[in-house]
């Protein structure tokens, strides 16, 4: 199996610790493990205190399991299966799903491994574009249409990374619908699910949709966890998630025993956890609108429905990749161009979960206000 690098992972790799504010991160700004522990009931911190650092088990703690299944609407313990991110858990998936001769098709542009694992292991792939054009929007009737005799499975991850597109609950049991119809697996990565914005409701789970559906979940985004690395798998498709597991026996075996508690913890305060997310992730969506809104000629944005990360468009004459290399040089603040998903727009991504945000934003306003000033440009144009 030969990957091709993961452009945006590369990117990170080269910033993400050697800059003073991440404008682009996808996670919310993660729980202190102290504030976190105090979180736990009776049973998990006796578990915490007691824990032994042996192998954790392959499937993943049942506690913990049993707290995933809990976010679904039909699914027990056994319809989960643990894994080390939704990274591994994507890996092991589509490796076990499609092979040569297959078909998938993915939504784009996004997360470079739910296209690039399915290629690499040999699956012919379809990218479903998402177009600014259309609002980002699902395009349903076209996605299925696109289904062949060899399409083993459409990958839609909702809420989207990077658009925040949301697709409706109508739009997307059309496509369970149809999915379940041809007897295509849907494969929904739902990693940013529960962080909906403007009151809008989290979409029925893709794994309720139907029996041979998979969601893909993790602690990382909406749970402000992400240094615990604990992903999931969840399906009512127990053959599929045997075999994922035996997969994973190549990969990590079993998740980090700490960690496994530490998520037990969160998804049983998960209201307390969520609620923290979600006032983050509003505040700084509302910030960003307003200083969208106070200078059109820096950037324009279809609104993200959902999800912490945004894809405005720079106004023309702005380059992203240059933009966004000028601006880590000058004032150490990190956007992510569009390019690292292989993007041809002239967007990029930007991420609404840390609370140093406004100060981020306060740096790039400093560094537009300077190209204005410095370099006689209209980059700015500001009502006040
Ligand atoms: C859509 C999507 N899926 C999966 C992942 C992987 O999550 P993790 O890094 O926590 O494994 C990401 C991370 O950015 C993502 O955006």
């Amino acid at each position: 199996m030969r990957l091709a690098d993961f452009a945006l992972e590369r990117y990170f790799a080269r910033w993400e610790f050697a800059v003073r504010h991440l404008l682009c991160a996808s996670d919310v700004e993660g729980w202190p493990l102290a504030e976190l522990l105090a979180l736990a009931d009776d049973e998990t911190r006796a578990a915490w205190n007691d824990l032994r650092l042996g192998y954790a088990e392959t499937p993943g703690h049942p506690l913990l399991r049993g707290e995933i299944a809990r976010l679904y609407e039909g699914l027990d313990t056994d319809d989960v299966l643990v894994f080390s991110g939704a990274e591994e858990a994507i890996f092991c998936l589509l490796n076990v799903l499609v092979g040569p001769g297959d078909h998938a098709i993915v939504t784009w542009p996004g997360y470079q491994s739910l296209h690039e694992v399915a290629r690499a292991a040999g699956a012919d792939v379809s990218l479903h574009e998402l177009r600014e054009a259309d609002g980002w929007s699902l395009d349903v009737e076209r996605l299925v249409a696109a289904i062949r005799p060899a399409t083993r499975a459409v990958v839609a991850n909702v809420p989207h990374n990077p658009t925040g597109m949301l697709p409706t609950p109508a739009e997307w049991r059309t496509l369970g619908d149809a999915c379940a119809a041809a007897g295509v697996r849907l494969v929904a990565d739902e990693v940013y699910r529960f962080l909906e914005h403007d009151g809008r409701a989290p979409l029925p789970a893709g794994a309720d949709l139907a029996p041979s559906f998979v969601s893909i979940g993790v602690l990382s985004k909406s749970f402000a966890l992400a240094g615990l690395r604990i992903g999931w798998l969840a399906s009512r498709d127990r053959g599929l998630l045997a075999r994922c597991a035996a997969f994973k026996d190549y990969t990590t075996i079993c998740a980090a025993a700490p960690s496994e508690i530490l998520g037990i913890v969160a998804l049983r305060a998960r209201e307390t956890i969520l609620a923290r997310s979600r006032a983050i992730v509003s505040a700084n969506l509302s910030r960003f609108d307003a200083f969208l809104a106070e200078r059109p000629a820096f950037a324009t944005w279809v609104r993200p429905a959902a999800g912490s990360v945004g894809f405005p468009r720079l106004a023309a004459g702005l380059d992203a990749d240059r933009f966004a290399a000028e601006l880590v040089e000058a004032e150490g603040v990190l956007l992510l161009p569009g390019s690292a998903f292989g993007h041809p727009g002239n967007h990029v991504r930007v991420g609404l979960g840390r609370e140093d945000f406004p100060v981020a934003l306060e740096r790039l306003d400093a560094f537009l206000e300077a190209r204005t000033v410095g370099q006689g440009r209209a980059a700015t144009s500001r009502s006040s």
